[in-house]
């Protein structure tokens, strides 16, 4: 079973309380976003490999670790999981970036692609999927499973607020890759929105209704 962390260092806490806030406006909400995705891509990245180099200082030879080149995708879901991209990159910036946009069928409830674009050697890249809300696990589920009809490695999610019915069905369904979130929530309500949540965090980033 993949790895579901819940990243609650005391900056995340703090951050995570005025995003949630009703109050807090758009270019706020949007500042926010980006900060938590910074902090997020540091917990994320904890196991990547490092190799060892010969380095000069000032006054020595020195041996000293750096990452070992890998290779990594980020795959934002629209639109929300736009918004956590440029944070994640001020951390990763040789990520390249994949777009998936899925938007929910009226009648069946169920997630209808209608936009995918990734970037040419994504085969070779180890990929993080990003989508601040993690509800029903419907399209986290759906972005990954075409990921992986493409032959691709989806290996983390990482969310801002998770509720407990969505990392359920994500693991029940790609029991190899590992969850991050901000925060684990109570439940979901009628209308599928996270209990307490935030609202609905595409509106929210963009100003819209
Ligand atoms: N998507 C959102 O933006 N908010 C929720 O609470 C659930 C899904």
């Amino acid at each position: 079973m993949g790895r579901f962390v819940v990243c609650d260092h005391p900056l995340i806490q703090h951050k995570m309380t005025f995003l949630r806030d009703k109050n807090t406006d758009t270019k706020q909400f949007r500042e926010l976003v980006d900060e938590l995705s910074t902090l997020l891509a540091y917990e994320v990245t904890r196991d990547i490999p490092l190799e060892t180099v010969k380095i000069e200082t000032p006054v020595t030879e020195a041996e000293g670790r750096v990452v070992a080149g890998r290779m990594l995708g980020l795959i934002p879901i629209l639109r929300a999981g736009l918004g956590m991209v440029d944070g994640m990159l001020k951390l990763l910036p040789s990520a390249k970036v994949g777009h998936i946009g899925l938007y929910r069928d009226p009648e069946t409830l169920k997630p209808v692609e209608y936009y995918f674009s990734l970037p040419s050697d994504v085969t070779e890249r180890e990929l993080i999927v990003l989508d601040p809300m993690l509800a029903t696990g419907g399209s986290a589920n759906a972005a990954i499973q075409s990921l992986k009809e493409k032959g691709c490695r989806p290996s983390k999610l990482v969310c801002l607020i998770a509720a407990p019915e969505g990392v359920k069905a994500v693991q029940d369904a790609h029991p190899e890759v590992d969850i991050f979130v901000a925060a684990l929530d109570k439940c979901l309500n009628d209308h599928g929105y996270i209990v307490p949540g935030l609202g609905d965090a595409g509106d929210r980033l963009y100003g819209t209704k």
